[in-house]
């Protein structure tokens, strides 16, 4: 093979704790079937049991569906090499080389471990080139407190919110219940500051249910938050870019229940997305320069969906939250609104593989020391 028609070898690294470990399976087997009919690709598959630990064949094999097995090399092992890693194949003596170590990794984890820097900064360290967004700008987006006050310094519009620490609702709840109500009133939404997927997400509908929702988000964070609860639409939008993103057009989701809590979400069938948003062109617009400044505030790479709420009564437009590594189906919001925009799936991950190479060839040209 020349070096023009040379693969790219992309790893593809998928699982892991996190508690949407089924979701990154879903999201890693759709980016791997749609790069398997390109030639630009060799695929390698890397996969994290929910204990965390490196797939063993059997373990890996049983997280892929039947049709990528054969098609796909897969890594079972990775080794400590000079000051990065090796990473190698289930097979290395079929003849081919030992050491299959990507070009670059797209890291398909959603929510702890994955969508939260620390993946991101095992790469930096081993000098391995990724997708998407870097150490900070994923921490940050996963730390729905710290990204508040981010955001808020910048002058962008976030839901009104109190943080509360786990200590402090469990010493004092009665206090936290009267600051909150004098500051928002009823309904409110408590929250775990860092997870996803609507997992400890409680609206409060008055004072009795007040302690129990805040005890609960408590169970899966030391910090919760309290917020407003605003009776809006919801519209999102995605970003793909670096230093010059681009907004896509508006999506917006219809849930299923009271609001869009796991089971609307995953379990059933009547929540659905429309794309675009059915909302006027003026309000889509503000919406997509809020959602690029929300992204460059973070300092983000790659790619981020961004998640709007639109008030139902006073037409304002409300940001709630950033996700650096959104569900990545052809069915999931994120791919939808570029397909719309004329961006197909295979396409969509082609950039953002060239935008994780240029993030790393920018910073390896950057110097490190007074040399
Ligand atoms: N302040 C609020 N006002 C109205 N509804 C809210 C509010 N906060 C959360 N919700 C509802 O709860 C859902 C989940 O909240 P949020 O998006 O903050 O959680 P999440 O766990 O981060 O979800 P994701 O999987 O998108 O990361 C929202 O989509 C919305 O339906
Ligand atoms: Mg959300």
């Amino acid at each position: 093979m020349t070096a023009q028609n040379r693969k790219i070898r992309l790893g593809v690294l998928f699982g892991g704790r996190s508690g949407e470990h089924d979701v990154s399976l879903v999201s890693a087997s759709s980016v791997m079937e749609a790069l398997l009919d390109r030639e630009e690709f060799e695929i390698i598959a890397i996969g994290l049991t929910k204990a965390g630990r490196l797939a063993g064949e059997n373990e890996l094999r049983a997280m892929l569906p039947d049709g990528l097995i054969g098609r796909v090399r897969l890594c079972t092992a990775i080794e400590a090499a000079g000051s990065g890693m090796k990473i190698m194949p289930n097979q290395p003596d079929d003849g081919r080389e030992s050491d299959i170590t990507p070009e670059i990794i797209f890291p398909l984890l959603h929510g702890t471990y994955g969508e939260d820097g620390t993946i991101q900064g095992l790469f930096e360290i081993a000098d391995i080139p990724y997708v998407g967004c870097g150490v900070l700008a994923s921490a940050v987006a996963m730390d729905k407190d710290v990204v508040k006050r981010l955001w808020a310094g910048e002058g962008l519009p976030v839901t009104p919110w109190i943080t509360a620490r786990a200590g402090d609702i469990a010493a004092n709840p009665a206090e936290i219940r009267i600051a909150a109500e004098k500051a928002f009133g009823y309904p409110m939404f408590s929250k775990p500051a860092n997870l996803g997927s609507s997992v400890g997400v409680r609206k409060i509908h008055d004072e009795t249910e007040f302690n129990d929702a805040l005890r609960d988000s408590a169970r899966y964070d030391r910090k919760v938050l309290i917020e407003k609860g605003i009776d809006a639409r919801e519209i999102e939008c995605a970003i793909l870019g670096n230093d010059d993103p681009m907004a896509s057009v508006t999506g917006e989701v219809f849930s299923a229940g009271e609001f869009y809590d796991y089971e609307a979400k995953y379990v059933r069938e009547e929540s659905r997305l429309e794309i675009p948003a059915d909302i006027d062109g003026e309000k889509a617009e503000e919406i997509r320069t809020l959602a690029v400044r929300a992204f460059r505030a973070i300092d983000g790479a790659g790619l981020a969906r961004v998640d709007f709420f639109l008030e139902k009564v006073t037409g304002k437009i409300w940001i709630n939250e950033i996700n650096t590594m959104p569900g990545f189906t052809p069915i999931s919001m994120y791919s939808k609104l570029w397909a719309a925009g004329g961006v197909p799936f295979h396409e969509l991950v082609r950039r953002l593989v060239c935008l994780g190479k240029e993030r790393f060839d920018e910073r390896s040209a950057r110097k490190t020391d007074r040399k």
